[in-house]
Order: structure tokens, then sequence, then C-alpha cells
């Protein structure tokens, strides 16, 4: 039974946050611990977490931590508040398990996000990424400045940052990702984060729709610059194969599941032994519990969700995790 599924898709999206808070508070914060991991000094409780555009302002991060995610992903946090696209927004194909948006980065700005992980409770009960995008008014050439602000004001309360440059929502962003752009896009964004105190690591979120060469050299430059990691994938703004989504936006659930899994195959198979000490997070389609075990098999390190948590339910990570306990795999 899942009634959220009765309600128009932006709605149930609006109200579910007010849920998962009435839900935490009468809840302990709740580890569920299956394959532990630690990474730079970080302690994740298991492997699956929850993906970026969950929770844009850090509003819930404790509802999520008492639902059990091995880590949560605030964001995309733009540096000053703004509003979603025009129009419809979000759309779900319930039988095809999938999700489609064009949300545009609706955001409350840096220092709404600021306050919300300020008050939360430290040391963090599992790890806190930070997802930052520029606002839609920045041109590219200026994009650098928007994501080092976000760095300036926010490392502080993050434990790792995501660079969202893959988002197919904001006009022109992704052509960030063009190897003529990239290189001196994600160049000074590095710097301006190696140069804080402590220097959080700082992944990159891969766009799931480019051509394997251009990936492969996305992947060299971001290794070649310092980059910690990688987030495979956001959502495809590629062929609907018959789902009545309009063209533009991006795509999720399970029909990106094939294409998610190929770029972590993909990248993984070129890094070689290259990614000792890297963190690579395979998000995009992953709906069940075999098949967020299959994505550790190919090497992922951590896996993210979105689109299951609205097909399965708010208890998905439970259901993982008494999956864990019952697989050979992860005894
Ligand atoms: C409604 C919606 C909003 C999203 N917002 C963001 C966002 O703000 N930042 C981001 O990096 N990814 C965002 N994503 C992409 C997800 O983080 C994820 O990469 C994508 O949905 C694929 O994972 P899934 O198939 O498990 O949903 C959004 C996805 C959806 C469905």
């Amino acid at each position: 039974m899942r009634p959220w599924l009765l309600l128009p898709s932006k709605l149930a999206h609006d109200i579910s946050p007010y849920l998962l808070n009435a839900y935490s508070r009468f809840k302990s914060l709740d580890h569920y611990t299956w394959e532990p991991f630690e990474w730079k000094g970080l302690q994740f409780s298991n492997r699956l977490g929850i993906a970026g555009g969950v929770d844009k302002n850090g509003e819930n991060v404790e509802a999520w931590w008492t639902l059990g995610a091995g880590f949560v992903e605030v964001g995309t946090v733009t540096p000053q508040p703004q509003e979603p696209n025009p129009g419809k927004i979000m759309d779900r194909h319930v039988s095809a398990e999938a999700l489609w948006n064009k949300m545009g980065f609706p955001s409350k700005g840096c220092q709404v996000a600021r306050s919300h992980l300020k008050a939360l409770y430290q040391p963090h009960f599992s790890p806190v990424f930070v997802n930052v995008g520029k606002n839609r008014n920045t041109p590219n050439e200026e994009a650098a400045k928007d994501y080092i602000y976000l760095i300036d004001h926010l490392h502080e309360y993050a434990d790792a940052f995501v660079i969202n440059v893959s988002s197919p929502n904001t006009k022109g962003l992704r052509d960030l990702l063009k190897p003529a752009q990239f290189k001196a896009f994600l160049s000074p964004v590095i710097e301006a984060n190696q140069a804080k105190s402590p220097v959080r690591p700082i992944l990159l979120k891969i766009s799931p729709d480019m051509e394997q060469s251009d990936l492969l050299s996305i992947i060299d430059t971001s290794y070649e610059l310092g980059i910690d990691g990688w987030i495979l994938t956001n959502t495809t703004s590629g062929p609907r194969n018959g789902l009545p989504f309009p063209d533009e936006g991006g795509v999720s659930g399970r029909p990106l599941s094939r294409l998610s899994k190929q770029v972590l195959k993909w990248t993984i198979e070129h890094l070689g032994d290259r990614r000792e000490g890297k963190l690579i997070v395979s998000c995009g389609g992953a709906m069940s519990s075999e098949d967020v075990f299959f994505r550790l098999q190919l090497g992922a390190d951590l896996v993210q969700a979105y689109t299951a948590l609205v097909y399965r339910g708010p208890f998905f990570f439970r259901q993982v995790a008494k999956a864990a306990e019952s697989t050979r795999i992860f005894r």
C-alpha cells in the first residue's frame, strides 16, 4: 500500500517533509549497520544514502538519519534563493517506476541551508554531503565564483562537497562539462577548496548522457585536478523510450538504471589502479536491494537513491538492511 502515489506527484513531494519530520520526532536515531565503511575519516554505517534533491535545504537530515540512511546529501544549494522553473516541474509514471522533473534548483539559498546545517547534531550521526550549484542567472564564465562562494560559506558544516554541473534543468549548465570549459571551471573550485581548513573531500556529479569518450576525458581531467570522487549519475535527458514525458527535463528511476550502471562500469574500468582512495557513488535507478548490492559488486563504494524512496517508500533503507543481513555476500 503506497497511499502517497494516489496524490499528484508535486503535492506528495511537498507534504512528505512534514510527515518525515513528524515521524522522526517519535523515533530515535537508528543505525542500520551493514558493510560499514570508512573513507577519509568519515564513518558510513551502511552503503545506501539519499541522493541530491531530496532534501534541498537541509531541513530533514535528522529524519533521514532516523530512517537509517548511511549518508545524506543536502542540496542542490545555490548562493542566492531562487524559485523553481515555471510550469509543471515534476511527474511520475508508476508502472515504469520513473520520475520526470525539471525543477531547476529551487533553493532557499546558502544562508538558510547554512543555518540548518549549523543546527545539526554534532558529530554527524552519518556523513552529510552538500551538493552545490550555480544560480540560473549566473553566466557560465562566472560559474566558478558561485561554487567557491558556497564552499566558503558551507565548508564548516559539510563533510564533503558535491559539484553539480550535470543537472539538465539549468540552461547551459551541462556545457561546463564540455572539454573547452571544464578545466577552466573546475580548477579554481578545487584550489579554493584546498585552501580551506579543514579541506573537505570534493566529488563531481556526472551526467549519464555523455559519449563514452567525453565521460572518460572528464574523469581524467577531474582526476588530474585532484577531485576526490564521482557521483554517477544525475537524471537523463536522453530518449524517453515511449514514456509520455516532455523532451525537456530529466528522467530518473528504473529507466535510468542500465545507463547509470554502464557509466559506473566504464568509470571503474577506465580508472583501474587510479581509483585507490577515490570515492565512487552509484546513483540512478537503484530500485531494489539486489540492485544496490549489484552496484557494490561492480565496484561502487556507496549507492544513492531518490526515485526508490517514492516507489518503495521511506523504509527503503530498512528493507535493504534486512536483505543485506540475509544475503551471503554481506555477512
Ligand atoms: C524531483 C527530483 C529532484 C532532483 N533534484 C536534484 C538536485 O537538486 N540536485 C542533484 O544533484 N540531483 C537532483 N536530482 C537527481 C537525483 O539526485 C539523482 O541523481 C537521480 O534522480 C537519479 O537517481 P534515482 O533514479 O535514484 O532517482 C533530482 C531528482 C529528482 C527526481
